[in-house]
């Protein structure tokens, strides 16, 4: 059976053919329109989502098939105290493929061990988000080209941002990468993500506090919010939530050619005067996502 819970189980060969999918779908979508005909996505989300579970079933939907789910823990019988492995033993009599979005890290793991169908981790607590790293590897092959030879800032929550982490994995496998990682102290990139990726891999970075010293040597900057939900308490919070806001100003001495990403949702950390700025790439990536996820059910399901 293949589930996708880490974005290294793909091979860059296999990432490389998603995208190159991806980007056949976008210049064709009526060649695809009927190929998930009679298949079932189901979206199984104990976290809230906006994206994630809506381009899952945009994607199904414009594959032909169709989908079913539930949005949140409280309205499954999770609400009644059933295991994620049961809920999964369950759905996987109703559906081909699962998306699952669960606050605990590890759940969509556990949830493949007994799923009869392919599971996909759609974002497990603080820890990955393979799916979102598609998303934003289509669309830093769609803005820049390439995948290597990029210093690439992350900002923000490094802590907590499970974006962050898989995209991070997932970049270290190229050449002539450097990641510029910058939060607040409190919320730096956790250290098993640091030695067991960036050191492991000999990849240059920097790591600071101060977003605008870095600006001018950047290629891509991923921004993130900072993730509330994870916070053991709301103090710390409101203390850290607008450490960064992105505006025209801090963009002054940015590249020309900047890719400004973010996953989104945003609450405060990019200044809306900053949509119009063509170097504003976070819309374009929620399109991607859609495309994207398209390819991957399709590989998913062994539809050529
Ligand atoms: C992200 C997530 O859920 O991790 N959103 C997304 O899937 N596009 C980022 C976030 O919630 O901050």
């Amino acid at each position: 059976m293949n589930h996708l819970i880490d974005i290294l189980q793909l091979s860059t060969q296999e990432i490389d053919e998603l995208v190159e999918k991806a980007k056949d779908i976008i210049a064709n979508p009526e060649a695809y329109a009927h190929k998930c005909d009679g298949k079932i996505l189901a979206t199984l989300f104990f976290e809230p989502s906006t994206r994630t579970r809506l381009s899952f079933e945009s994607a199904m939907l414009s594959l032909g098939g169709k989908t079913l789910g539930f949005s949140s823990a409280s309205s499954s019988s999770a609400a009644k105290g059933e295991s994620v492995a049961d809920t999964v033993r369950t759905v996987s009599c109703y559906a081909d493929i699962i998306a699952m979005r669960h606050p605990k890290e590890g759940a969509p793991l556990v949830a493949s061990m007994r799923s009869e169908v392919p599971v996909i981790n759609a974002g497990d607590g603080g820890h990955n988000h393979p799916t979102q790293t598609l998303t934003d590897l289509l669309t830093i092959n769609r803005e820049k080209g390439r995948f290597n030879d990029l210093t690439v800032g992350f900002c923000g929550d490094l802590k907590f941002g499970r974006t962050v982490h898989s995209l991070i994995s997932a970049l270290s496998r190229y050449t002539g990468i450097k990641f510029v990682l910058v939060s607040p102290e409190e919320l730096k990139l956790p250290s098993y993500v640091k030695n067991e990726v960036i050191k492991k891999n000999n990849i240059p970075y920097e790591q600071t506090t101060d977003l605008e010293s870095v600006m001018p040597e950047l290629d891509i900057l991923y921004m993130t919010r900072v993730q509330r939900e994870r916070f053991f308490n709301e103090e710390d919070y409101l203390r850290l939530k607008d450490s960064y806001i992105l505006t025209p100003e801090k963009l002054k001495n940015a590249k020309q050619d900047l890719c400004i990403m973010h996953p989104l949702p945003r609450v405060n950390e990019i200044s809306v005067a900053v949509d119009d700025d063509p170097r504003a790439c976070y819309f374009k990536q929620v399109r991607n996502g859609r495309y994207i996820r398209m390819a991957l059910i399709m590989k998913m399901l062994g539809i050529e």
